[in-house]
C-alpha cells in the first residue's frame, strides 16, 4: 500500500471508529457487532504500526472509548480502569500463555471467568459502607452514578465481617437479565420508544437514567470480578473474589482456577454452549494470572494488563443470499427495512428474514441485491445482517436504495434531523397507520375490546366501515352481519364489547389514543395532572414539561396531537359516544410548590390523616414514596416516626419536616 493510500484509509478508519464509539458509549445504539468493531480497530492498529509517521495521540487506537455524559458529576478513578486485550483465536491465546511463561519462571495458575456483557462499574467502599460508584468513563475519569447503583439489590450498601479493608475498590459488570430486557423492550415498543438493541445497551442506558426510581424498577444485577486496594485479604485474585462473595457481593459460580492453558481451553469450550443457559449475556471468557505478585511482575501496557486477556466467542453467524428488501410501515409511520433471505439454519432455527434497522445501516453495509450476507444472532431476538461477503458480489446486481415514497400510500417519506428512521407523514390516510392505531386502541391494556382482532379490523377497514377509532362506536349490527366470516353471534359480541369499553378509565383512554411517546405510565401521570381532556388539549409545552417525568419530546408530541383538527373532531365524536375523558372523582391540582419532590410520610399526624397528606403531596406536584433513599427530598414527620426510616434519613442527611412546616410550604394555613 502506498503512503498516500495508507493515510486516506487511516483517516477513514479513525472517523468510522469514532462514530461507532459514539454510538456504543453515548447513544447506546451500536450499528455493528463487537467483532466487526475489533476488525476495524485491528486494521487501524496494523496500519499505524506499518506507517508510524501517521501515529497521532488523538487516534481512537490510543484510547479506550468514553461513556461520560454531562448530566453526572465526574470523579477520577483511584486506579485507572483499563480494558483487556481481546482475541478470537486459540493460537493467540497460546501465544499469551507463552509470553507469560517467558517472564515468569515459576508455575502459573490462571483464573477463568465468564466475560459478562454489560456496563462496567467501579465501586469504592470506606469503612464498610458503599461510598461512591463510578462508570468507566474514559478510563481515568467516570460519571458518578452512586444513586442509581444503590438501587441494585446485589450490591451491598453496608458490609460486615472480618478482614474487610478500611478502604477498597470493587469492580464488576452491571447486567440486565435477558428476561427483564425482553419485557422492557415490549413495553418500549408499545410506548413508541426505540427498543434497546441488546441487554448490554439496556443496562448501560439504565445506569445513566436521572431518576433512580426507574433504575430500581429495572432489576439490574451486578457480577463483581476485580478487587483492588492497599490491604487486600489474600495474595491472589481467586481467594480475594471468594472473600468478596462472603461479604455479600455476587461472584459468578462459573469462576474456576486452572493449572495450565489446557484447562483454560476446557473451560472455554464448556461455556461456549453452556453460557446460553445463564440468565445474562456473556460474550467470552476472561483469563487472568492468579497470583498478585506475578501480576505485578507482568505489569501493564498503555491500555491493558499483560496478565489478563479476553477470549471472545464469535456470535453465531451464517451466510446466505439476500433475495429482496421490503419496507414495512408501522403504526406511527416509521418505515423499517426488512431483508428477505434464502432460508438458513442459525442457532437451531431457520432464519428467513433479518432486520436492517434503517437507511444508515443499509448504506453502511453497502448492500446489493443477491449479495451473500453474514447473518448474526447475538443478544438480540431478531437476527441481523452484519456484513457482506464481497467475493460473491456480482457488479451487475443493483444496490439497495432506501425508498423515497411510502410503499403503502405513495406519500413522500420524511426524515427528521437527528432521527434514524424515515417516516410516512400521511398520518390520516396511510392504511397500516390507521389500522395500527385501531389495533392499539382496542388492545387489552388500552380499551380492551375483545372479539376484534387484526383480521376483523382488516375486514372493517377494507369494507370502509372504520377509518378511525371513533367510527367503532357508530358500527351497527346490520353492517357487521353480512361481512364474510362474521356471524350474528360474533357481531353481537363485538358490539357488546365496544359498548362496554365506554367505562374504561380516563388514563387508559389517554393511552389508547396512541399519542406518540405516551405509554401507559406517561398516560397515568398526565391524567393525574390534567384531570380532563380539555385541560390537556389546552396545555402548553411548558405546563407539560413542568410535570415530573414529562420531557420536551413527550410534551411536543402531545401538543402536536391536539393541534390536529382531525384528532379534535375524533375526540368530539368519542365524547358523544360516552367515552370517559376526565377523572371526575379526583380533586384538581392546587399548586406546584412540591414539583419534582419525592416525599416520604412517616409517623402519626394530628391535623390531617395520612391519606389526606398523600393527596396534598400529589395535588401540589410532588410524589409520595414509601422508602427512604438518596433520592428522597424530605420526610414529612409525625409522632413516633419509624426507627429504620429515621436511621436511614440520618445516614443520608435527609431533612425532616413537621406537619405545620409542611402545611406552610404548600400554603395551607
Ligand atoms: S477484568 C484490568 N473480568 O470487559 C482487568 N472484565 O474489555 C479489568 N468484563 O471493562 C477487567 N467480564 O467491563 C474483567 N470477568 C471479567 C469481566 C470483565 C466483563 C468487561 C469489563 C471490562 C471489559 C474489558
Amino acid at each position: 500500500m502506498k503512503q498516500s493510500e495508507a493515510k486516506a484509509r487511516i483517516d477513514t478508519l479513525r472517523r468510522e471508529i469514532e462514530e461507532h464509539n459514539n454510538r456504543y458509549y453515548i447513544l447506546n445504539q451500536p450499528l455493528i457487532s463487537d467483532f466487526e468493531y475489533d476488525i476495524l480497530l485491528n486494521e487501524l492498529n496494523t496500519l499505524e504500526r506499518k506507517f508510524p509517521e501517521f501515529i497521532s495521540e488523538n487516534s481512537p487506537s490510543r484510547r479506550v472509548g468514553s461513556d461520560i455524559t454531562k448530566e453526572f458529576e465526574q470523579y477520577e478513578h483511584t486506579y485507572p480502569m483499563l480494558s483487556l486485550s481481546n482475541t478470537y483465536s486459540e493460537e493467540e491465546l497460546r501465544e499469551f500463555d507463552s509470553r507469560i511463561h517467558k517472564t515468569i519462571s515459576q508455575s502459573i495458575e490462571y483464573v477463568c471467568e465468564s466475560k459478562f456483557d454489560g456496563a462496567s462499574i467501579s465501586i469504592t467502599y470506606k469503612n464498610g459502607s458503599l461510598f461512591r460508584a463510578i462508570t468507566r468513563g474514559d478510563g481515568n475519569i467516570g460519571d458518578d452514578v452512586t444513586l442509581n447503583v444503590r438501587t441494585i439489590r446485589s450490591i451491598p450498601l453496608i458490609i460486615t465481617g472480618k478482614g474487610i479493608p478500611s478502604e477498597f475498590v470493587i469492580r464488576g459488570e452491571i447486567l440486565m437479565p435477558r428476561k427483564v430486557f425482553n419485557r422492557l423492550n415490549e413495553e418500549r415498543i408499545k410506548a413508541e420508544l426505540t427498543p434497546f438493541a441488546n441487554p448490554r445497551n439496556a443496562a448501560a442506558g439504565t445506569l445513566k437514567l436521572l431518576d433512580p426510581r426507574i433504575v430500581a424498577s429495572r432489576f439490574l444485577d451486578c457480577m463483581v470480578y476485580f478487587l483492588l486496594g492497599e490491604e487486600l485479604p489474600h495474595d491472589n485474585h481467586y481467594d480475594n473474589l471468594i472473600e468478596a462473595a462472603g461479604w455479600g457481593f455476587r461472584v459468578a459460580d462459573s469462576i474456576r482456577l486452572c493449572n495450565n492453558i489446557e484447562e483454560v481451553f476446557q473451560f472455554i469450550s464448556y461455556w461456549e454452549s453452556e453460557r446460553k443457559n445463564l440468565p445474562y449475556d456473556t460474550d467470552g471468557v476472561v483469563i487472568k494470572v492468579n497470583s498478585l505478585s506475578q501480576q505485578q511482575e507482568l505489569g501493564f501496557t498503555a491500555k491493558s494488563p499483560r496478565w489478563a486477556i479476553a477470549y471472545k466467542y464469535k456470535a453465531e453467524e451464517a451466510t446466505t443470499r439476500l433475495l429482496s428488501v421490503t419496507f414495512q410501515v408501522g403504526r406511527t409511520g416509521a418505515v423499517t427495512p426488512v431483508a428477505n433471505l434464502e432460508p438458513v439454519l442459525l442457532s437451531g432455527s431457520t432464519v428467513k428474514r433479518a432486520t436492517l434497522h434503517n437507511a444508515d445501516q443499509i448504506d453502511l453495509l453497502d448492500l446489493h441485491l443477491n449479495d451473500m450476507v453474514y447473518v448474526e444472532k447475538g443478544g438480540e431476538i431478531i437476527p441481523k445482517i452484519v456484513g457482506v461477503d464481497h467475493s460473491y458480489r456480482n457488479e451487475h446486481n443493483k444496490k439497495i436504495i432506501f425508498i423515497s415514497i411510502c410503499p403503502e400510500c405513495g406519500t413522500a417519506l420524511i426524515k427528521n434531523e437527528g432521527e434514524a428512521n424515515h417516516f410516512c407523514p400521511n398520518y390520516l390516510h396511510c392504511p397500516p397507520q390507521i389500522k395500527g392505531r385501531i389495533e392499539h386502541f382496542i388492545s387489552r391494556k388500552a380499551m380492551n375490546i375483545d372479539g376484534l382482532g387484526e383480521e376483523t379490523i382488516d375486514l372493517l377497514f377494507n369494507n370502509n366501515l372504520v377509518r378511525n377509532i371513533s367510527d367503532l362506536y357508530d358500527l351497527r349490527m346490520e353492517q357487521l352481519v353480512p361481512l364474510e366470516r362474521l356471524g350474528e353471534k360474533s357481531a353481537a359480541n363485538i358490539l357488546k364489547s365496544i359498548r362496554k369499553s365506554v367505562d374504561t378509565p380516563y388514563h387508559r383512554v389517554l393511552f389508547a389514543l396512541g399519542i406518540r411517546h405516551v405509554g401507559e405510565t406517561v398516560a397515568k401521570t398526565i391524567s393525574g395532572r390534567f384531570r380532563t381532556i380539555d385541560d390537556l388539549i389546552n396545555a402548553e409545552i411548558e405546563q407539560l414539561t413542568n410535570v415530573y417525568e414529562i420531557g420536551p419530546k413527550i410534551a411536543a408530541s402531545i401538543v402536536a396531537y391536539f393541534s390536529d383538527a382531525d384528532n379534535l373532531e375524533m375526540i368530539k365524536r368519542l365524547k358523544s359516544a360516552g367515552i370517559r375523558f376526565s377523572d371526575e372523582n379526583e380533586t384538581k391540582q392546587t399548586g406546584n410548590s412540591l414539583e419534582g419532590k419525592m416525599i416520604v410520610i412517616s409517623g402519626v399526624f394530628h391535623e390531617h390523616s395520612r391519606e389526606e397528606y398523600k393527596k396534598m403531596i400529589e395535588n401540589n406536584g410532588g410524589k409520595n414514596s414509601t422508602s427512604v433513599s438518596g433520592n428522597t427530598s424530605f420526610i414529612l414527620t409525625g409522632e413516633n416516626m419509624g426507627q429504620s426510616k429515621k436511621e436511614k434519613a440520618d445516614e443520608l442527611g435527609i431533612p425532616m419536616i413537621s406537619e405545620s412546616e409542611f402545611l406552610k410550604i404548600i400554603g395551607n394555613k
